[in-house]
């Protein structure tokens, strides 16, 4: 699985380049929706991951935001969100990422998510445990809600679906604050390395949550959908916790 470790960080790495090289000169944003965008940027990098594992690994499959599901059937799928944090991007805030994942038979066994801009790769390989920069990184001991610095995050279509409002208001009564920066890779490396307690979203798509769920896993939390069922990337709901703090949201989420 290190192998597979070492080159999602490998690619991780070379389309960070592309996106630090990039940033505040982008010449395209196209709407996919009212709010949901894409930059040219997004493509390149796609397009480089793409090449580059095609030219490792022709035979497996790869599943891109930008490009959907590339698929022979094989049963490696590579996870791949080019850029996390588009919107931070577009707006010049420096808070996005590269995501790789990758699964065989279904199972996410290794991952890498880069931060160009702090140029801080964190990585996992199932049952090897995670890492920032190549040390180890654990999740935090904080054990009251009350103690606990959250973040979480808004659907594109946040105006129809209107989720998530109410869980926002229920934590943020409860927690010692709650943040919503615009990554949901980086917030699940965030969670992974102790700075946040715990992160939840609705609404995620496998590439957002694929790398950053195994990296949160391997560092000793504990990653559910609300209801605490095992963790699925292609799920739609997430909960990632430093795994002390997991019932006490859960229990905000049932109305408790
Ligand atoms: C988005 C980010 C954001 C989250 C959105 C995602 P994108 O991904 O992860 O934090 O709130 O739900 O779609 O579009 O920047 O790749
Ligand atoms: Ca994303
Ligand atoms: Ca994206």
């Amino acid at each position: 699985m290190n192998e597979y470790r070492r080159f999602a960080e490998e690619v991780a790495r070379l389309a960070g380049a592309i996106l630090r090289e990039h940033q505040g000169k982008i010449q395209r944003i196209e709407y996919k929706g009212d709010i949901d965008l894409v930059t040219e940027v997004d493509r390149m990098a796609e397009t480089l991951i793409r090449e580059e594992i095609a030219r490792r690994y022709p035979d497996h499959d790869v599943l891109g935001e930008e490009e959907g599901l590339k698929s022979s059937s094989s049963a490696f799928r590579w996870i791949v969100d080019p850029i996390d944090g588009t919107t931070n991007y577009a707006h010049g805030f420096p808070y996005y990422c590269v995501s790789i994942g990758l699964s065989i038979e279904g199972e996410i066994v290794a991952g890498a998510v880069y931060h160009p801009i702090w140029d801080e790769m964190y990585s996992a390989a199932r049952g090897q445990g995670a890492t920032l920069n190549d040390k180890a990184i654990r999740v935090s001991s904080v054990q009251e809600l009350k103690r606990a610095l959250l973040t979480t995050g808004f659907p594109y279509d946040v105006i129809q679906s209107g989720s998530n409002y109410d869980y926002f208001k229920a934590m943020l009564h409860r927690a010692q604050g709650v943040r919503r920066a615009g990554s949901a890779a980086l917030d699940l490396c965030q969670v992974a390395c102790g700075r946040y307690e715990a992160f939840w979203e609705p609404g995620l798509s496998a590439w957002d949550v694929a790398a950053g769920g195994l990296i949160v896993q391997e560092a000793g939390g504990m990653v559910t959908d609300y209801r605490g069922n095992a963790f699925d990337p292609y799920a739609h709901e997430i909960l990632a916790s430093n795994g002390q703090l997991h019932a006490a949201i859960q229990e905000v989420f049932k109305g408790g």
